[in-house]
């Protein structure tokens, strides 16, 4: 079992969670994964590394409410515990210096872009970050990409906050004003990192993405990771998760994303059918909301 030091939302259907995970937090870096479950009973989730705080030996890990486990894990009060934490998995993001280096994070994605846009800073780049949530009370860790990047962009498809539109018009904008990027990692919804990918192609900016495909073991044994990367089938969990935005096969990914929506919709009843469910309806229906 390991504590969980605190877990509170960030913004809507957003939380933040700490866990005590000192060997673990001691070997991670920034890209690499963890595989949780909150009870032992629990299904195997995958978790990108939202931030490290070696001196104290924290993990942190940032999740959307998407379904039954996430929604449980709001539930996991401060002091209390979850089953396991595994890892860290997955290579860590390449990093190097190349004079300036963009993180792009959208939605959730915002999260898992901030210790790599701190491990670029940390290699000597110049950091543009640009972060995009659907609306205002979507938008978190503003403060902590202010805090590293050098120049920040933030960006609501509505417009209700920062500037109006997608991550991906802000990154054009940039590139069509000649600034100079060395190498873009984007991180977020499928469609936002293709869009991103594409959008780069045409200005032959070295791209990198994080995959986010269904995972089981995590350890490459199983085959449910598995992503089209410039023709060859790759195994997201030992492979990546950061593969070449270019090479990758988006519309595989997003298939294979979708081959669970109906057993996941059911599992998520089921749970709020449940009468020891403390979980608010409100936060079922955002994502299922028939
Ligand atoms: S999660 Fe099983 S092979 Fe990657």
């Amino acid at each position: 079992m390991l504590r969980v030091v605190d877990n509170q939302p960030l913004s809507d259907f957003i939380w933040k969670m700490r866990i005590e995970a000192p060997r673990l937090v001691a070997k991670a870096r920034a890209g690499q994964f963890v595989i949780i479950r909150v009870n032992e009973a629990g299904e195997r989730v995958p978790m990108s590394i939202a931030g490290l705080d070696r001196e104290n030996g924290l993990l942190t890990i940032v999740y959307q409410v998407v379904g039954k486990t996430s929604a449980l894990m709001t539930t996991v009060p401060a002091g209390g515990e979850i089953a396991d934490c595994v890892g860290p998995l997955g290579l860590a993001s390449h990093v190097e210096n190349w004079g300036t280096a963009c993180v792009v994070g959208g939605g959730i994605g915002i999260a898992p872009v901030y210790p790599i846009a701190q491990a670029y800073k940390a290699a000597g780049n110049r950091v543009i970050s640009i972060i995009g949530a659907r609306t205002k009370s979507l938008m978190f860790y503003e403060q902590e990409h202010r805090a590293v990047a050098d120049e920040l962009h933030v960006c609501t498809d509505d417009g209700t906050y920062g500037e109006h539109g997608f991550v991906s018009d802000v990154l054009k904008r940039l590139l069509d004003a000649g600034q100079k990027i060395g190498m873009v990692m984007a991180i977020g919804p499928v469609p936002m990192m293709r869009v991103v990918a594409n959008l780069t192609r045409g200005y032959d900016v070295p791209t990198w993405v994080s995959l986010n495909p269904l995972m089981v073991d995590g350890t490459g044994m199983c085959g449910g990771c598995r992503v089209g990367v410039a023709g060859e089938t790759k195994f997201a969990c030992v492979d990546g998760p950061d593969f070449d935005g270019h090479k990758v096969d988006f519309n595989l990914l997003t298939s294979r994303l979708s081959a669970y929506r109906s057993q996941e919709r059911a599992s998520m009843k089921r749970f709020l059918d449940d009468p020891h469910c403390r979980l608010s309806k409100a936060v079922a229906t955002f994502r299922y909301p028939d």
